[in-house]
């Protein structure tokens, strides 16, 4: 029986995806970077610095100084701000909401796991923070997903254990962490189909469902 629900947030409840391709592309051709929607793919659920480092794979000029690092990651962080305050509350599915709703009455606690810096503004704009009990994102972890810290301070914070915990995830580094950190993973979107999760679905209307099956 599951007590608590951990969410990731980009890919899952909301689709950022765009906004971080927009800025990372600028940052690229600043840089002279080749950058497609394909490298983007790979930066789902991983930090901003290990993104960065994913794009430099073809950068071919001098290496870069820690404060060149610094500021290009300060440029896309600022670009994707700019870009996420189009967002509102429209940007979330009301599928979703209707799924969060129903997993609170159902008596699961909520929380989100998010290896981004910028999770709580998102949360904001959309209008998703009074849905959660604890938010644990880029902000309390010093080693991001893969690494289960995210999902493992996720559950501290609702005061529930790791096994009684279900993570909700479309990366694949996402399902590791969850995997690791000894909780029930479920896969949704481009993590559906990795042979790692425990479970997978297509949407969340699925999930209460699902989770009332588990014994
Ligand atoms: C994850 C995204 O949620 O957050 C990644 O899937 C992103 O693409 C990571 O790199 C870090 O985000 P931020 O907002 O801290 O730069
Ligand atoms: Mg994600």
């Amino acid at each position: 029986m599951m007590k608590a629900v951990i969410f990731d947030l980009d890919g899952v409840l909301v689709f950022t995806d765009q906004y971080h391709y927009r800025a990372w592309k600028e940052m690229a051709d600043k840089l002279g970077i080749y950058f497609d929607e394909e490298i983007n793919n790979r930066l789902r659920g991983v930090s901003r610095r290990e993104s960065l480092e994913i794009i430099l794979e073809r950068y071919e000029g001098e290496p870069l100084t820690e404060e060149q690092i610094q500021e290009y990651m300060t440029f896309k962080n600022n670009r994707y701000r700019e870009l996420l305050t189009e967002m509102s509350p429209a940007d979330v599915e009301q599928e979703v909401r209707a799924c969060l709703v129903e997993l609170r009455d159902k008596g699961y606690k909520l929380a989100i796991g998010s290896s981004s810096k910028n999770a709580k503004f998102i949360l904001e704009k959309t209008d998703l923070t009074a849905a959660f009990d604890a938010v644990s994102d880029g902000t309390n972890i010093s080693q991001s997903k893969p690494h289960p810290e995210v999902f493992l301070k996720a559950a501290q914070y609702l005061g529930v254990d790791p096994d009684v915990s279900a993570a909700i995830e479309d990366a694949k580094a996402g399902i590791d962490a969850a995997v690791s950190g000894g909780m029930y993973a479920i896969g949704i979107g481009d993590a559906a189909d990795y042979a790692a999760c425990d479970a997978s679905i297509k949407s969340l209307v699925e999930l209460p469902a699902l989770l009332e099956n588990l014994v």
